[in-house]
């Protein structure tokens, strides 16, 4: 199985670090692409993409993923911003990560939105349920509690377990109180 990360310039790249840690561990190819605002990020967040995931350069649009042709079996942008929210919207593909989501809807391939912002504007909510009636699953980066979190990895990892359930892989990541 192979997946595409789009990391952009959202609050919440140890999402992605630990999106990609879990996927490796599971035996998937994962393939990133971090755009320019979001290794400004993850500069000021103290995070990195683990070794082993293979990095393609945002201003790439020749690099495969670009392609419906070039074989992805699901598609995260983790975090999502809302610059790019509302770009694969718009079928704005300025980017790598922006044409791979594309691409992910003009295929009907998985694509998951890991959308970190708080409060939405209407511009936001009017672009997701685009996406969503597109087929995309929106998944705003949104913890629960239920589950008693002892720490923030415990937080980080029930939005992660939510992406993987999305992709439809059977990890059990988290372990839900009785
Ligand atoms: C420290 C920092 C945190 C940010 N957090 C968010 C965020 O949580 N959500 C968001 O939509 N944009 C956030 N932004 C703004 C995006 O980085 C900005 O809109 C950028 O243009 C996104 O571009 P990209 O989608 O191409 O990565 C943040 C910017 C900075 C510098």
């Amino acid at each position: 199985m192979r997946v595409f990360i789009g990391v952009t310039g959202a609050s919440g790249q140890v999402y992605a670090r630990r999106l990609a840690e879990v996927l490796l561990e599971e035996g998937v190819e994962v393939e990133a692409c971090v755009t320019r605002a979001a290794e400004r990020v993850m500069r000021r967040e103290g995070e990195r993409l683990p070794e082993g995931v293979r990095r393609y350069d945002p201003e790439d649009l020749s690099a495969p993923p670009a392609s419906g042709t070039y074989r992805v079996d699901g598609y995260v942008v983790c975090p999502c911003s809302l610059t790019t929210l509302a770009s694969v919207s718009a079928g704005i593909g300025s980017d790598l990560v922006k044409r791979a989501a594309i691409v992910a809807l003009k295929e009907g391939r998985r694509l998951v939105l890991v959308v970190r912002e708080t409060p939405w504007p209407v511009s936001a909510l009017r672009a997701a349920l685009e996406l969503a009636r597109e087929g995309a699953t929106i998944l705003p980066a949104c913890p629960a509690f239920y589950h008693r979190p002892e720490d923030v990895m415990d937080l980080v990892d029930y939005v992660v377990q939510k992406v993987l359930d999305a992709l439809g892989l059977e990890v059990d990541l988290v372990r839900y109180a009785d």
